[in-house]
């Protein structure tokens, strides 16, 4: 998709900004102090990725030492083999063991404003212990053993962090499913996963409003079936069902939970995760993430790429959900091993007011801030004056992910937010990556807007062409990573040939990783965006077929081609093509009513920006939708045709036969 970043665009960007003068000092001495000890310690990585990935393991706690660093027969890695670990110990009991109980951990903001002011939790280590260990002791009371796997659904609250923590202590693998999905998709999810138990929340707070999560889990255990524990965290106070036998409220059986639940010792290769995602065809698949390779990788990404530093007044922020693998990543399992608080909020960036995120970096002193490209391109429409309103001089370092970040929003968030005096790190990396993959190093690269610039340790990129050949520079291609890392995902739960074909199959010996990208003279890569039917919704990852199966599972609909188009805000919006069954006339109220069945089917970030209505879909000989098509006429280009009437998509599709 990615229409924002064009090859145009990459050869005519010629501003470059090295690491501002003062950044060592403000954040208290980099880790990587420039570009050639980047380039020395990138060869050595690649040279030696046992000697490196070995060192970067030691800086955590393992029960039992590895046998081997890496094992590698593609498409199996297995990392750390044989070395037993916990990562919940990692990030917590690690933390008070070492004298550092009282330190902070979790700094809490909830959405909505009381007349005292917002809600506020700061959690210590040695409190975040005691919650983690009542909540996994509520879990093994409630019949969770190791190995069974835990849904979460919850809102952006503490208890969040603290099931998920829970999981990993007793070494339950979660599936954390974001909030904003619907019943059908949980019912999806839990199935896929055979999960008996789900954490929730009676309901969420998002820009003022209620979200009911407890319903939706109703809805989507009767849905799914097997579903026998259900915890229910109180958040909003709303009325919910509670059905006996099933369902527990958090504050009645948590609560009163012993506050000591040792550290069940994982193997390396055990799973830590499930995390659903969107891909080219099908249900979202889920993406699955073992112990001690994506425990070492996250928090060593997490510490370099923000340059962490338990020693300074650091207060670190990313603004994803947890839901979503940043938050996964970012929020919680990269960032509590390295002693450095972690920030949550609950809501909208724009309630009460479009300043909410910039009042809370006054606020909280936030010195690392990581969000999305869509985030900043809304904040850029909303205007200056909220972000003028605050200090923001506790900024060193602003991170951008999800999406290619297009030059205008780069050059706004690095002058407006970040006063031109904090690097920005444009992380380019997925759900099945685990962490960051390409990515600016604070102290180190040299950074040129729109540009996730150079691959991170142990990371060998590559744009290459189908037979895996390997691209010169100025010439577009397909992203791929010739090696393993320890973060990399280790399968598609229950799904082994999908595994294999979706990312070891399409360039032979290789990860693919669905991206197209272009690399610069500098060695430099431009994300060009997905070069399969996945698009980028506001950094949210969705599969155009997933749309399609939801508005043909309406009955005025036959069939259904969606297709990315640019969008200002959202990168890219959501464009349906739709034919109707005969007794169906097109209509704005059917459009709603579309809209509306797809939010229900998915959730409300799949619903379609745009619905046309046309009388056939544009095929091949062959019978394949052209696509290409559909994306030039949804992103209004020109198509040598006049696009006001789309009543016959056929006659442009004879124009363009054989192009596609
Ligand atoms: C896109 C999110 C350009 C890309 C961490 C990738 C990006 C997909 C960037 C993964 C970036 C992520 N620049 N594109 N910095 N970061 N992407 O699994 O298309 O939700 O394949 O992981 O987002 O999305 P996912």
């Amino acid at each position: 998709m990615a229409e924002r970043t064009s090859i145009d665009t990459i050869l005519h960007e010629s501003r470059i900004f090295p690491p501002p003068a003062d950044f060592e000092q403000r954040i208290g001495g980099s880790y990587v102090t420039s570009l050639e000890a980047y380039r020395a310690m990138h060869r050595r990585s690649i040279e030696d990725p046992e000697g490196y990935w070995g060192e970067a393991a030691r800086a955590f706690h393992w029960f039992r030492p590895w046998d081997r660093v890496l094992e590698w027969s593609l498409p199996d890695a297995k990392w750390f083999a044989g070395g037993r670990t916990n990562l919940c110990f990692n990030c917590v009991d690690r933390q008070v063991q070492g004298g550092h109980g009282e330190a902070p951990a979790l700094i809490w903001e909830g959405e909505p404003a009381s007349p005292s002011g917002y809600e506020i939790r700061r959690l210590t280590y040695a409190e975040l212990m005691r919650e983690v260990c009542r909540c996994a002791n509520a879990l093994k009371a409630m019949g969770v053993r190791r190995g069974d796997i835990v849904t979460i659904y919850m809102g952006m609250v503490p208890e969040l962090a603290v099931a998920v923590l829970a999981c990993a202590r007793i070494g339950a693998p979660h599936s954390v499913i974001f909030g904003g999905f619907s019943a059908q998709a949980i019912a999806d999810r839990v199935q896929d996963a055979q999960s008996r138990t789900i954490i929730t929340c009676d309901g969420a707070w998002r820009r003022g409003h209620l979200v009911p999560l407890k319903a939706n889990v109703d809805e989507g255990a009767a849905i799914a079936g097997g579903v026998t524990n259900v915890l229910v965290l109180r958040r909003c106070g709303n009325d919910v069902r509670m059905t006996p036998g099933r369902d527990r409220w958090w504050h009645e059986f948590v609560d009163d939970q012993p506050t000591d639940c040792p550290c069940e010792p994982m193997e390396s290769e055990d799973m830590l995760f499930l995390l659903y995602t969107s891909g080219s065809t099908g249900k979202p698949k889920g993406i699955m993430h073992t112990t001690g390779g994506y425990m070492v990788y996250t928090a060593h990404t997490a510490r370099t790429v923000f340059n962490l530093r338990p020693d300074r007044a650091q207060v670190f922020w990313c603004t994803a959900d947890v839901g979503w693998v940043t938050g996964h990543s970012y929020i919680i399992y990269g960032v509590l091993p390295n002693r450095v608080p972690t920030l949550m909020y609950e809501g909208a960036p724009n309630f009460p007011e479009p300043d909410r995120f910039w009042d809370i970096v006054e606020r909280h002193r936030v010195t690392q801030f990581y969000t999305a490209p869509t985030a900043i391109r809304a904040f850029m429409k909303w205007g200056d004056a909220w972000p003028r309103k605050h200090d923001l001089s506790s900024l060193i370092v602003l991170g951008s992910v999800g999406e290619p970040i297009n030059p205008e929003a780069w050059m706004w968030y690095r002058e407006t937010i970040g006063g031109g005096r904090c690097p920005i790190v444009d992380t380019w990396w997925q759900t099945e990556t685990g962490g960051h993959m390409i990515t600016p190093l604070p102290g180190a690269t040299p950074t040129v807007p729109g540009s996730c610039t150079l691959p991170f340790f142990g990371v060998d990129a590559a744009i290459v062409d189908e037979s895996g050949a390997e691209l010169p520079h100025g010439k577009g291609g397909l992203l791929a990573i010739r090696r393993p890392w320890p973060g990399m995902l280790r399968g598609i739960h229950g799904d082994r040939e999908r595994f294999i074909q979706t990312y070891f199959s399409r360039i032979p010996g290789m990860y693919f990783a669905g991206d197209g990208a272009h690399r610069d003279e500098r060695g430099y890569f431009w994300i060009l965006g997905r070069v399969d039917d996945v698009i980028n919704v506001s950094g949210h990852r969705l599969g155009t077929m997933e749309v399609e199966s939801a508005l043909v599972s309406h009955p005025a609909v036959v069939e259904a081609a969606v297709v990315g188009m640019p969008h200002d805000i959202k990168g890219t919006g959501i464009a349906a093509f739709v034919t109707l069954e005969p007794h169906f006339a097109p209509s704005d109220d059917l459009r709603a009513d579309l809209a509306k069945h797809v939010a229900k089917e998915i959730g409300a970030i799949a619903k379609p920006d745009v619905i046309r209505f046309t009388d056939a879909l544009p095929k091949t000989r062959s019978g394949k939708i052209m696509r290409r098509l559909l994306r030039d006429v949804a992103a209004g280009a020109d198509t040598g045709q006049d696009m006001t009437t789309l009543e016959d998509l056929s006659v442009l599709a004879r124009l363009r036969e054989g192009e596609e």
